[in-house]
């Protein structure tokens, strides 16, 4: 599987979120997005999702234009997990997990198979929320929610996994944990997973390849080692770094910014 996307121009009424923005990503890789805020790390996730239509620019899935899939075929094969749009949802964790298998299911008959409910259970066990299957979504804490999100996307078998943000409420045990799990899911089943992240600590942990984005453009696109520079986060952070080698781990300690906001 490939996803090649390009020259994606996508607009907000006046506003213009994602400038030119062309990527290839390969089956197995985990490619994490980073950038500061506002950079239009969300809307080309919510691009390639078919949430949102772009204004010029193709995304092709195995060659195929995604304009081309039916939503049932899209939902086959594609995740998108945004855990703000999650939240208010009315059904019980086992529920909204079931509901993943659905694109799999004869559309007349609508039953559940004994297979569906091994799924839901293997994958409930691994992600450690067996115990809140009977809850409503609005019981959870935000970290128990993520792991909900990211089950369901396991679940639902899909060959491309879309995250946004799925660590930020995660404690450090379980930022570690699911993304192993993660890791593992896209080269076990050859997927494709991409990750919008702030934590660049993470994105260099786990990440074949990272894509810096700012102001609507692909900066760079690379291996973490060739982007976390201090050159290139001063440029498009506006803050000053500086970089560790920890055993072969990056990691980027912020020092300033280079503008400091006044009171
Ligand atoms: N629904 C919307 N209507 C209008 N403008 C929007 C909308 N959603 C996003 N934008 C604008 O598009 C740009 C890109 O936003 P986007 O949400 O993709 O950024 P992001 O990189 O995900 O940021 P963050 O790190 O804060 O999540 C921003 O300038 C934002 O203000
Ligand atoms: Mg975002």
């Amino acid at each position: 599987m490939k996803i090649v996307i390009k020259g994606l121009e996508v607009w907000y009424d006046s506003i213009q979120a994602l400038r030119d923005a062309s990527l290839e990503i390969n089956e197995g890789e985990l490619t994490f997005i980073i950038g500061p805020n506002g950079a239009g790390k969300s809307t080309l996730l919510k691009t390639i999702a078919l949430i949102i239509k772009p204004k010029v620019g193709v995304i092709y899935i195995d060659g195929k234009a995604l304009s081309k899939f039916s939503l049932k075929e899209l939902s086959k094969i594609l995740a998108y997990v945004d855990y703000q749009i999650s939240k208010s949802l009315p059904s019980t964790v086992f529920e909204f997990l079931l509901t993943a298998r659905y694109p799999h299911q004869n559309m007349l008959t609508f039953s559940m198979s004994q297979e569906d409910l091994e799924i839901v259970d293997k994958i409930s066990k691994q992600l450690n929320i067996s115990h809140l299957l009977d809850r409503k979504l609005d019981q959870l804490s935000s970290g128990e929610l993520q792991r909900v999100l990211i089950a369901r996307a396991f679940i639902q078998g899909s060959k491309v996994l879309l995250l946004d943000e799925p660590s930020a409420f995660l404690d450090l045990k379980y930022k570690l944990e699911i993304l192993d799990l993660v890791k593992k899911f896209t080269k076990i089943n050859r997927s494709i997973c991409i990750i919008a992240i702030h934590d660049l600590y993470l994105a260099s942990l786990y990440a074949d390849k990272v894509v810096i984005m700012s102001n609507g453009e692909i900066v760079a696109v690379g291996r973490p080692r060739e982007i976390f520079r201090e050159d290139l986060l001063e440029k498009v952070y506006g803050v000053k770094t500086h970089i560790l080698d920890i055993n072969g781990r990056i990691a980027v300690i912020p020092l300033e910014p280079l503008n400091k906001m006044e009171l």
